[in-house]
């Protein structure tokens, strides 16, 4: 059966639009992006939203008292809208295990590098390529994971590599990475969640043919 699924965004939604883009091109079958959620209210992921016809609301964290109200309502707002699949796709707002209880090896994060390298707490957007260029790498790249409580530590679904190039800056490799890894492995690894292909074991994840 067709899953429901649900994007979480904090930004701009360049990898909400490559999802958006997938469904439109038949990749998730009878499955569909029902919901958008932002983590604040104006970010242009939301007009993304809005021109692919999907629902969207807007949950604040400084609208709640902490963490668990936070993430309380996210739960309840993602089992109210019937949801499978949560993509956590640029999402910022730290949650907790609340989110993660409710939905185990059913919500998946888009992280720019090869992990385990430039991630865990303060590894986000441009922090993550500033952090690949000052170490030097020759390589890196985006991987798609399921997510877990410890912060980009759950089993890998896919990586993709991406050359480094001797006179890039932050900005320069974040957008070869979004262009040749992010946008494809983020709608492939959903494709292969929505087929049941994607089988956890030993905190590994194995695909099916
Ligand atoms: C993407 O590069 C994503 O990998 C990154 O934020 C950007 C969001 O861009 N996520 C993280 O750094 C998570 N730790 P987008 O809003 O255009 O998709």
């Amino acid at each position: 059966m067709g899953k429901r699924i649900a994007v979480l965004v904090s930004g701009g939604g360049t990898n909400l639009q490559a999802l958006i883009d997938a469904q439109n091109e038949g990749m998730f079958s009878d499955s569909k992006i029902t919901l958008v959620i932002a983590s604040k209210p104006g970010v242009y992921a939301l007009e993304r939203a809005k021109n692919a016809d999907i629902a969207s609301a807007v949950l604040c964290r400084k609208d709640y008292a902490d963490i668990a109200a936070y993430s309380k309502t996210l739960t309840d707002t993602l089992k109210a809208n019937n949801i499978d699949l949560v993509v956590l796709a640029g999402f910022l707002t730290i949650i907790d295990e609340q989110v993660y209880e409710a939905y185990p090896n059913a919500i998946i994060n888009i992280h720019p590098a090869l992990i385990p390298s430039f991630c865990g707490k303060g590894y986000y957007g441009l922090h993550v390529h500033e952090a690949a260029l000052a170490k030097g790498v020759k390589v890196s790249g985006a991987t798609v994971h399921f997510v877990t409580p410890e912060c980009d530590a759950g089993p890998i679904i896919l990586q993709k590599a991406v050359a480094v190039q001797q006179n890039d800056t932050p900005e320069t490799l974040q957008e070869r990475i979004m262009k040749e890894a992010e946008w494809k492995i983020l709608p492939e690894a959903v494709k292969l969640f929505c087929e049941d292909k994607l089988t956890v074991k030993n905190n590994k994840v194995y695909i099916g043919e």
